[in-house]
């Protein structure tokens, strides 16, 4: 029995979707060799760089990269140049993440950096932009923006794998047809990193400095493979694993997924009563008291009414929910899944959309991957493997399922090995329980790129910003504004606490929180925890994860 239909994960790394079109025109620049900045959004700067569609030079078209600034504030001789940053997906906007979340990280870094985020190839304001379908409603159709239709659990009935297979290989088929101009095959991630490499240049650097979360640190692994000499600061976070991803077997992903989920156990139990409301006096009856109330709802669901959407800045408490739940009352689970209703104009064709990850997504993650033709037999062998290694093994054997029927793989791709020696060491970000982005993954890249250093930060959730942490981000803003990397073996607890409220807090805790009494120390803890605000809901795609 799993626990997994509470829990989703994210089918994807950080995902940041919120959609800006209307905020600001980006159909209204024009794409130039050179950074040529508008005034757009609040505060920040845009501009449409024109770099290459193919690097090898056969193919003479260009593809143009939105990418959008805010300005370092500090006094000019004190500038420090782009600090470019990808938040995952694939297919997260850098410009919408930035524009949400781009004083938070200023804060962080240090105002004599440029706040950078740039839209890879394929995502939203950049063109060529993905799109498989023609209307908003063929869209809905065939990906329902639901994530109990869109990811199924693998396991709720037989028939889902091979009704899954079947969608993929028409989605597959439909992308390949309508590549009319031939884009989708330069739609990987290393032309991703190329594309770094020229915005980079495109301020001035001949060496990149960058932050990669999640997917963002495939992305800064392969740049640094690829131009280890070109390697200004880059720290990645959340560390997908570079055979994992360049084979579509994402199944070693899974291996701390058990353990985070026995976090929140464990931390019930030490929480008490008073501070976690689904308690129980172990964590085994924890998990089983979750388990039943999962079977239970499957053999008698709640019915309900249409709620409006409510919009949570912060995630209720896990335990809260399954508690109210336990008790006949849905409505905060109801409200903590829903997705904003289907809306479109159906008169008007509205592709391609700027809104794109899932095509983008799967354009990039399967086009960087190899051709994967496995029969359905195969496909379920897969998932029966997946679930050795963790009971959210249904919910994650998507992608492998969405790749099987992609067909556009360009030659001479970048599929690894990554490593290299590079021109300065990589901080290389690690959780002790992260859902999606195990810590052997993050020693394993750290081992590739000589004198870089794994930070490990003691906590649950996927990658460092879901939880603020003065050791950690300290570090992070260290190593960035002055290239000094934390000691090999730093482990960073956390400030802040998984129950607030509860009667034992670690002692841990209580001394950061001693530590944290500087104006400077706040304002970092702040920003990160802005941040994580954001990005925490999000990661888990709203499925109250940590
Ligand atoms: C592509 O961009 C480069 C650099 O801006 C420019 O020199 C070239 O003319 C462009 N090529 C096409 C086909 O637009
Ligand atoms: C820069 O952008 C502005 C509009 O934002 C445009 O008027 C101008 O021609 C552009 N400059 C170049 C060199 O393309
Ligand atoms: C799949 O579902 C069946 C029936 O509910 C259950 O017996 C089995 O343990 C599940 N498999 C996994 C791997 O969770
Ligand atoms: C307090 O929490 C710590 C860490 O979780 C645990 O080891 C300890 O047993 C707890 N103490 C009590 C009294 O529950
Ligand atoms: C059900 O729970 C929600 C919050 O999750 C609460 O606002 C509401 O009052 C509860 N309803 C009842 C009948 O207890
Ligand atoms: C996939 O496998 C099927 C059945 O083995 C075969 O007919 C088909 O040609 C294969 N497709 C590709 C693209 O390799
Ligand atoms: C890095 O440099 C060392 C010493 O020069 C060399 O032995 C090693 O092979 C290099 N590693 C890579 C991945 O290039
Ligand atoms: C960087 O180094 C300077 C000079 O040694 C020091 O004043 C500053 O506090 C350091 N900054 C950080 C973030 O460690």
């Amino acid at each position: 029995m799993t626990s997994s239909s509470f829990l989703k994960l994210a089918a994807a790394g950080l995902l940041i979707s919120n959609v800006l079109a209307a905020d600001f025109d980006w159909e209204t620049l024009t794409a130039t060799a050179s950074l040529n900045w508008t005034s757009c959004y609040s505060g920040f700067e845009c501009s449409l760089l024109e770099v290459p569609l193919d690097y090898t030079g056969a193919d003479k078209r260009n593809a143009s990269i939105a990418v959008l600034r805010l300005p370092a504030t500090a006094p000019k001789e004190q500038y420090r140049g782009p600090i470019l940053f990808n938040p995952g997906g694939p297919g997260g906007s850098g410009v919408s993440t930035i524009v949400s979340i781009g004083a938070e990280f200023a804060e962080v870094f240090g105002t004599q950096f440029d706040i950078v985020g740039f839209d890879p190839r394929g995502v939203s304001f950049s063109k060529p932009s993905v799109s498989f379908f023609n209307t908003a409603a063929e869209r809905q159709n065939w990906i329902p923006s639901d994530l109990d239709s869109r990811y199924p659990s693998l396991n709720a009935t037989s028939e889902v794998i091979s009704r899954n297979w079947a969608q993929f290989q028409l989605i597959g088929q439909i992308a390949e047809e309508r590549d009319t101009m031939d884009f989708l095959q330069y739609i990987t991630t290393d032309n991703v990193a190329r594309d770094m490499l020229q915005i980079s240049r495109a301020f001035g650097y001949e060496k990149l400095q960058y932050y990669g979360v999640s997917y963002g640190s495939l992305l800064g692994a392969t740049f640094a493979t690829l131009f280890p000499d070109n390697v200004g600061r880059i720290a990645i976070d959340g560390i997908m694993d570079w055979e994992a991803w360049y084979s579509s077997d994402l199944t070693g992903s899974l291996m701390d997924t058990d353990k985070t989920l026995q976090t929140f156990f464990d931390g019930c139990v030490s929480a008490g009563p008073s501070a976690c409301a689904f308690y129980a006096p172990t964590a085994s009856q924890i998990a089983s008291n979750l388990a039943s109330l999962a079977d239970s709802i499957r053999a008698q669901p709640f019915p309900r009414p249409h709620l409006p959407l409510a919009r949570h800045g912060r995630l209720q408490l896990l335990s809260q929910l399954h508690l109210r739940l336990s008790e006949g009352n849905a409505t905060g689970v109801y409200t903590a899944n829903q997705t904003p209703d289907f809306e479109c104009d159906c008169t008007s064709d509205a592709a391609p959309f700027t809104a794109n990850i899932f095509e983008s997504q799967i354009a990039t993650a399967c086009g960087d991957g190899p051709v994967v033709n496995d029969s359905i037999t195969e496909l379920r062998e897969f998932y029966t493997n997946q679930a050795k290694v963790s009971s959210f093994a249904d919910i994650w054997g998507h992608w492998r399922i969405h790749c099987d029927g992609w067909r556009v793989h360009r030659e001479g791709r970048f599929q690894g090995p990554a490593g290299g020696n590079t021109s300065f060491p990589l901080l290389v970000i690690g959780n002790t329980a992260d859902p999606v982005t195990p810590l052997a993954w993050a020693k394993k890249a750290a081992g590739l790129f000589p004198d870089s250093v794994v930070l490990t930060q003691d906590s649950p959730g996927h990658m460092s910003l879901v939880a603020p942490s003065l050791c950690t981000h300290g570090a992070l803003r260290t190593y960035f504004q002055n290239g000094t990397l934390p000691a090999p073996g730093t482990v960073c607890a956390v400030d802040a606490e998984l129950f607030p409220g509860a009667a034992n807090t670690t002692a841990t805790a209580k001394a950061r929180t001693l530590i944290a009494s500087s104006d400077s120390d706040n304002k970092l803890l702040d920003a990160v925890r802005a941040i994580g605000e954001v990005v925490r809901p999000i990661a888990a795609m709203g499925r109250a994860l940590l």
